[in-house]
């Protein structure tokens, strides 16, 4: 077992780059299904969510090679419906985007149904939806999500009942070779959901609205393959400005696009950081007193729920009470009892976290209990008098590109080690 062992107090400095988005890479990765064709997806992060759906287009009969680390070739001329592995596909949220993009090639589409971190409940209820309206069939069964459109799917109105970005994105792929117009009403408006609209009408598909609540597709028969290089990470970037801020550090991130930023940009200002948005880059440096804030994550352009964890690490810095009020998902805190390890005072109710922030956390022996929770505990970690051993770093590696390299290179004293055969049997 490996876990990420962090020697806190250090300030960074220098540059750290961003990589491609997880939330668009996986989208356009199973969207190539519908070029049936070669495409070139470029700037792809390298994270093990990305491997495991190149892993899936592979079983499912694509050929995929990878021309750099970060590019890959995909054919998709052969794949065979109703193919995704079930292992693999069970265990990432982004392997339910093989539903939109088969049922759009097929006719029909058959994928486990998905997992990812837990939230709490998540269910697909408007997903199928959308697939219903544009004719399917849809049932479970053994584990599986089954659909059948007899035939080519069908354009229709759909009006989501909340701004989901996963049915978003499954009803865009489905609608882009169904006979007729689909319009989404309610979409969600997430930088991902341009980025996947981009990539399909490059590919010849015509879909316009993206980027707003409501996304016109035309039906098109035939799409083929594009080169396509994925946006920056928002997320990411996001993690980066608030382990600077965090430490109390002078920060350049670059390979950003600095409008993606703007939720996160203006709680840190509101907090005394400062942040200076460059064309390509964010300039962040954390040496004020951190004031006490109050947040509401929403769906883009609001405070993204993805920076939730991180953002309250950074609330304990600050001296005072701060309040984050989770509006996307049921259940985003149970990392709040891994930060109080750490000496935190959180009061979780319901939806609401009130955080005592003291100025300070100590070095503790904490989990990353899903991939953003993990991003906090280094934040955490890094500015923690002590040291701080994470486990269960495989969360983390789903979405973030070498976290420990890119961390140490500004000048963390972080590093990976395997966790010593004895202590693990002691744990269990
Ligand atoms: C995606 C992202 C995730 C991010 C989230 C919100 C991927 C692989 N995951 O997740 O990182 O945190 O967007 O930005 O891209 N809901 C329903 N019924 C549905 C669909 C959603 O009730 O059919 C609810 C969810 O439970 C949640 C809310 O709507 O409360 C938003 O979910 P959604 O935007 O769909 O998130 P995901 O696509 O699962």
């Amino acid at each position: 077992m490996e876990r990420i062992v962090i020697n806190g107090g250090r300030k960074l400095g220098g540059k750290i780059r961003v990589s491609g988005a997880k939330n668009a890479a996986l989208p356009i990765l199973f969207a190539t299904i519908l070029a049936e064709d070669v495409c070139i997806i470029e700037n792809l992060p390298e994270i093990s969510d990305v491997t495991d759906s190149l892993e899936i287009l592979r079983a499912m009969g694509a050929s995929v090679t990878m021309l750099d680390l970060t590019t890959a070739k995909i054919d998709t001329t052969h794949i065979v419906c109703g193919t995704a592995p079930y292992e693999l596909s069970s265990a990432m949220r982004g392997s339910y985007y093989v539903l939109g993009a088969e049922l759009s090639r097929f006719g029909k589409a058959r994928s486990a149904i998905p997992g990812g971190c837990d939230f709490g409940v998540r269910p697909i209820d408007q997903h199928i939806k959308g697939f219903t309206a544009l004719g399917a069939d849809v049932a479970t069964d053994n584990g599986y999500v089954v659909c059948d459109c007899h035939g080519r799917p069908k354009g229709a109105g759909i009006y989501l009942d909340m701004e989901s970005v996963g049915a978003t994105i499954n009803i865009m792929l489905a609608a882009c070779k169904a006979e007729g117009q689909t319009v989404i009403d309610n979409a969600a408006r997430e930088p991902h959901i341009v980025d996947l609209a981009n990539f399909l009408n490059a590919c010849g598909a015509d879909i316009s609205g993206a980027g707003t609540s409501v996304i016109k597709i035309k039906g098109t028969k035939r799409l083929h393959g594009v080169t396509y290089a994925i946006i920056p990470d928002m997320i990411e970037a996001g993690t980066y400005m608030i382990a600077a801020a965090a430490t109390k550090s002078h920060v350049e991130i670059t390979n950003v696009i600095p409008k993606h930023l703007e939720s996160v940009t203006a709680k840190l200002l509101e907090m005394g950081v400062d942040v200076v948005e460059n064309d390509e880059s964010v300039v962040v440096d954390g040496d004020n007193e951190l004031t006490p804030v109050r947040v509401k994550t929403l769906p883009y352009p609001g405070f993204p729920t993805d920076m939730n964890p991180q953002m309250c690490a950074l609330m304990c810095l600050a001296q005072g009470t701060s309040y984050m009020n989770e509006g996307v998902f049921e259940n985003r805190f149970r990392y709040t009892g891994e930060l109080a390890k750490m000496g935190a005072s959180i009061k979780v109710d319901g939806k609401m976290a009130v955080i005592e922030g003291l100025g300070k956390l100590q070095g503790a022996c904490v989990r990353a209990v899903d991939l953003r929770a993990g991003a906090a505990m280094v934040i955490a970690g890094l500015a923690a008098e002590g040291v701080t051993y994470i486990e269960d770093i495989r969360h983390i590696e789903r979405g973030y590109e070498d976290l420990v390299g890119k961390l140490a290179n500004a000048g963390a004293d972080i590093r990976r080690e395997t966790v010593p055969e004895e202590a693990v049997q002691k744990a269990n």
